[in-house]
């Protein structure tokens, strides 16, 4: 059969190479994909939001599958578009991505299934008034408040205010200047919670849930998670600080919860389910959901499964997922991104990268994020450039040979993380 994928970046281009692994795939495609794919997919030049187009193409050229990486497309409607003309596709409908499409609702499931997370009140825009006298009426002891705008903001929605003074300014960025535009119409104002964060993915089929090896990620750009937020740096899977107790009360806690709070809301769920949680005192708690795959925690989870993954893909689209669990290798997975210069401000285009088949090394990966071949040479082409995946028995080898692969690599500008996974190795 044939698969599509849409996105153009490193966690599509991880999804596209273990598909493309599949004995039951003839070929991948990828929408609009990047020519660093070229090894596992074909690109097709349609945009991820070109609904029309991307339906035209999946009927005219028989593809019995199509997977959606980010999730602007889930949220806009993209699997209601497809489903509605008979095209199979794994995410979720309209109304089941708003748990990654609206923090308000999120919270609103959270709170009416009792979903640990933390205390949080909402305000639309006509609350303007109310949510100052909110915030003025806390004493310093309060701070810090987390604000969130409620809808998509790339990820850059989420601001922790220190004192009054900064969510002040910050309530009237996101309320009066709708800095995000209409994603800012509503914002909630939370707790901050204090701990550390772990990822959970799991395929979810409206029935039966099969969560994936935990993964942390990477926000900051440098290391000791110094700088501003990026769109990941890195990350690693499993993460040996979380024991099967733990992840089971996260399930217990948080996952089933949710489904079955979706079940009673009648908003059937097939997709990735993707919890990220922050555990306080041996405690989940859910941060937010997100209703896809995670750049770049894939890339440090996907290489490490060991079966074929389309049929579990398929499953999840029809409601058949079994309760089985999912067969991982006992490796350790590590996932460096290197980012081009000015990155996360800007970004540097079109500087040559060298380097990419020497590094001679087994179980390495070379995932691209923003690549474009520029007569015929490899240049960057965005923030996030490559990410580089190993995988070892240990976490301190696995490291190591991603570390040694990236020395191998050049470019203009090159940025990266040195510390990914190092206190994995530590644990
Ligand atoms: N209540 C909270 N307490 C402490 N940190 C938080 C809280 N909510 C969010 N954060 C931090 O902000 C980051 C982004 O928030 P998140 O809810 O994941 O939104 P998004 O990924 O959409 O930006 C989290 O990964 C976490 O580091
Ligand atoms: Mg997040």
């Amino acid at each position: 059969m044939k698969v599509l994928v849409i996105g153009s970046g490193g966690r599509e281009h991880c999804l596209a190479w273990k598909i493309s692994k599949s004995t039951l795939v003839d070929k991948v495609y990828v929408a609009p994909g990047n020519s660093g794919m070229a090894d596992v997919a074909e690109c097709v030049d349609i945009g991820p939001e070109d609904f029309k187009a991307l339906a035209a193409f999946c009927q005219k050229e028989g593809i019995s599958l199509t997977v959606v990486g980010p999730e602007a497309p889930l949220v806009k409607g993209i699997a209601d578009y497809f489903q509605d003309r008979g095209l199979v596709i794994f995410g979720p409908r309209k109304k089941a991505a708003m748990l990654e499409g609206s923090k308000v609702f999120t919270k609103r499931i959270s709170n009416k299934y009792g979903i640990p997370t933390a205390e949080g009140v909402e305000f639309g825009q006509e609350d303007y008034e109310k949510a100052r006298d909110h915030l003025n009426g806390l004493d310093d002891k309060s701070y810090p408040k987390v604000l969130k705008a409620d809808g998509l903001a790339a990820g850059k929605g989420v601001i922790i205010a220190g004192n009054k003074k900064e969510a002040l300014s910050c309530l009237d960025d996101l309320l009066l200047r709708k800095k995000f535009g209409d994603a800012s119409k509503k914002v909630i104002i939370e707790d901050f919670l204090s701990g550390y964060e772990v990822s959970l993915l799991c395929l979810y089929d409206g029935e039966s849930v099969l969560p994936m090896d935990l993964a942390q990620d990477y926000k900051r750009i440098y290391d000791g998670d110094k700088g501003p937020n990026t769109g990941g740096m890195g990350s690693y899977s499993p993460v040996p600080f979380v024991s099967e107790a733990l992840k089971e009360k996260i399930l217990e806690k948080i996952i089933y919860p949710t489904c079955r709070g979706l079940h009673s809301e009648n908003i059937r769920y097939q997709g990735v389910l993707y919890a990220g949680l922050m555990i306080c005192e041996h405690e989940p708690y859910l941060l937010e959901y997100n209703v896809r795959f995670g750049d770049p925690e894939t890339q440090a989870i996907l290489p490490r499964l060991k079966e074929d993954i389309v049929p579990y893909l398929l499953d999840t689209t029809k409601g058949t997922l079994s309760k089985k669990n999912m067969v991982w290798e006992d490796s350790r997975g590590v996932c460096a991104v290197l980012a081009s210069k000015g990155y996360p401000k800007s970004s540097s285009r079109g500087d040559i990268i060298e380097g990419l088949d020497g590094h001679g090394l087994e179980d390495i990966l070379i995932f691209h994020s923003g690549t474009r071949m520029d007569g015929g040479r490899l240049v960057t082409d965005g923030g996030r450039v490559l990410g580089v995946v190993g995988k070892a028995e240990t976490f301190t080898s696995a490291r190591k040979k991603v570390y040694s692969a990236i020395e191998k690599i050049r470019f203009s500008g090159m940025q990266f993380r040195k510390d990914i996974a190092l206190r994995a190795e530590e644990a």
